[in-house]
């Protein structure tokens, strides 16, 4: 079986808990799981399956440390490697750049050539726009902790239900 690399930034912690519960609904034995702000796209590049995880900040910005590492993906070779992503966001008090982070990333891994897995339905959020909608669902799990935090768990397992048999 492979290992999957599992890349997140957090500022404030929703994201890294979502990741951890991740790293154990696909079971920890699987999973690398780095913090992207003590890492970099040299540590991305030494995995095939992918599960990258981001908060959005300001208005519709990448979460710090991963707008940091950002202009570095334009040197990875993502083909080849599959990549599931998911996103924390809030869709009341942003709802005009719900998850936008999530796609800010999916466009760049698309663009260096991964296949990317994991897209989430969108009919159980309110929310008026968002970058990480794409072809009628968003590109990857799409998590609020601020509005819908006791839907997180069970948003995190049947996609990781989803996932998981594509990456390992
Ligand atoms: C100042 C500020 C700006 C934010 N901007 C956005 C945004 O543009 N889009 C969005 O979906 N969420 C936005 N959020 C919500 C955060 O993404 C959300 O609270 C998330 O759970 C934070 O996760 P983290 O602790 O892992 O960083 C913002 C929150 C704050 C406090």
């Amino acid at each position: 079986m492979k290992k999957i690399g599992l890349f997140w930034g957090s500022q404030t912690g929703n994201t890294e808990n979502a990741a951890d519960l991740i790293a154990s609904v696909i079971g920890y034995e699987h999973v690398d799981s780095y913090n992207i702000r003590d890492t970099g796209a040299d540590t991305l590049a030494g995995y095939d399956s992918l599960v990258i995880g981001t908060s959005t900040w300001g208005a519709g910005e990448l979460q710090d440390d991963w707008y940091k590492v950002f202009p570095t993906l334009d040197s990875l070779d993502c083909r080849g490697k599959t990549v599931a992503l998911f996103g924390l966001g809030d869709q009341l008090s942003y709802g005009d750049f719900f998850l936008d982070g999530m796609g800010i990333l999916y466009e760049k891994f698309v663009e260096r050539g991964a296949k990317v897995t994991g897209a989430w339905p969108a009919d159980s959020y309110d929310y008026s726009g968002s970058r990480a909608f794409v072809q009628g669902s968003f590109v990857g799990l799409a998590l609020d902790a601020d509005n819908q935090d006791h839907l997180s768990a069970s948003r995190i397992q049947q996609w990781v239900g989803m996932i998981r048999p594509v990456l390992l």
